[in-house]
């Protein structure tokens, strides 16, 4: 057994900052004590860095299979960078075909995930409808301890669900108790005005965001509000971008209604002029829902501090330029999405903690506490006695993100260009 004693570190709970030693045992927290520690431990110094709850990602797709190939990450890549990066868990999700028993893909699924290296859970996607579904969606909850189930209201054509779908599923949910992960986006408008986009020439990427409007997703947001309301369905609402979604959800916490918001570095960070360009400028930034205009950013930045929003996931989706240029000569073709699973944390700790956007306890909260308590991760989120889920963040290492990095297979990244500060350093190697 290898014993480390860390040293007058100071350890960000949610609620509580203090400095402290902390005797830990093969990664297990032993002792956390306020006086010094008398032990024949290894000692590392741990002045000037924290000590933080290891990030959950609640928010990724390794391996997604599209018509480009799958997605570029993992489980293994994908994992490993979450380590890297301060992760100790992730959210993928099971897609299953229609027609397809929920259990049978989510049983495949969890073979594929064995070889990650950080605890996953799975959110089932119900991506068609009959009423035998409901007690699949009991027998994954009881038997195999599941409790999200993704519902996408766009990409109607394969794996979306018509509104009536979407109703029968949230009855079903909320009488077993799970919670519906919702990616609110109106499908039959955003196809008919790509079809006529198409059908009139404009094929190029940069057309991607007009042919997503953010009433879009803010009108499937209300919809879904009002079937939150009438089935009392738990409701998760993913990647939430704009400002107007966010007065929705608001309102709706403030009515009691039972929500949860999410949303992603890259709407908290980028906007739509990223669409300003050619094809090979614009298709890092082809993801779903697009980058908006820049008047939603604050509105996104005060609502993760109201506590609006609840954590921030980063749809983790990344593909290479071979991939993306499928949609060369019709942007509907460009697989949607990019990465962000390793530079997460320290992008949230840069553009929210050193801008004074964000506290350090809010920082640990929204990346990490309050996904460990909607999604169960029992020993994730806090920094005590018997915990095995802990990370030190070095505050003063900085870089500059590239178009690569060492654990994904992805050669352009959405964040390329940006300064961060702050690095993951495992306990494990001390
Ligand atoms: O662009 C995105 N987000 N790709 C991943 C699939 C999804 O819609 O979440
Ligand atoms: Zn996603």
């Amino acid at each position: 057994m290898s014993s480390v004693l860390v040293r007058n570190i100071e350890i960000v709970n949610p609620d509580r900052i203090f400095w402290a030693d902390v005797l830990f045992e093969d990664e297990t927290i032993v002792k956390i004590s306020e006086d010094s520690i008398e032990s024949e431990a290894k000692v590392y110094d741990g002045t000037g860095k924290l000590l933080i709850p290891a990030g959950i990602d609640p928010h990724v797709h390794l391996s997604l299979p599209t018509h480009a190939g799958p997605s570029c990450d993992d489980f293994k890549t994908g994992s490993r960078a979450a380590i890297a990066g301060g992760t100790g868990a992730l959210i993928d999700f099971v897609t299953p075909e229609r027609g397809q028993s929920l259990i049978e893909a989510t049983e495949a699924r969890l073979k594929e995930a064995k070889v990650s290296e950080v605890p996953v859970k799975l959110h089932v996607g119900i991506t068609w409808w009959d009423d035998s579904l409901d007690a699949e969606i009991e027998s994954l909850i009881k038997d195999y301890g599941i409790k999200t189930f993704k519902v996408y209201m766009a990409y109607l054509d394969n794996i979306g669900l018509e509104v009536c779908d979407l109703h029968k599923a949230m009855k079903s949910i909320a009488a077993h108790g799970g919670i519906m992960a919702l990616h609110a986006e109106l499908g039959h408008e955003i196809a008919k005005i790509q079809h006529d986009f198409i059908e009139t020439g404009r094929t190029a990427a940069f057309n991607h965001p007009w042919s997503r409007p953010a009433y879009c997703e803010f009108d499937a947001v209300e919809k879904a509000l009002f079937y939150v309301s009438a089935t009392q369905c738990t409701t998760y609402f993913v990647h939430i971008s704009t400002a107007e979604s966010v007065q929705l959800i608001r309102k709706a916490k403030a009515e009691g209604l039972p929500v949860y918001a999410e949303t992603c570095p890259q709407y908290l960070l980028l906007d739509d002029e990223k669409y300003n360009g050619a094809f090979k400028d614009v298709a890092v930034f082809i993801m779903s829902p697009p980058l908006r205009p820049k008047e939603n950013i604050d509105a996104l930045w005060d609502a993760l501090k109201d506590g609006t929003i609840d954590t921030v996931g980063t749809d983790h989706c990344p593909f290479t330029m071979k991939q993306k240029l499928h949609g060369y000569s019709d942007f509907t073709r460009i697989p949607n999405g990019a990465g962000g699973i390793y530079h997460r944390m320290a992008l949230m700790y840069t553009y929210g903690v050193l801008n004074g956007d964000l506290t350090l306890g809010e920082w640990v909260q929204i990346c990490s506490s309050n996904a460990a308590k909607i999604f169960e991760f029992n020993e994730f989120g806090k920094i005590e006695e018997g915990n095995t889920k802990a990370v030190i963040w070095d505050p003063e290492a900085e870089e500059r993100i590239g178009d690569t990095h060492p654990y994904s297979h992805a050669d352009i990244n959405a964040f390329s260009g940006l300064k961060i500060k702050g690095k993951a350093i495992k306990i494990s190697e001390l």
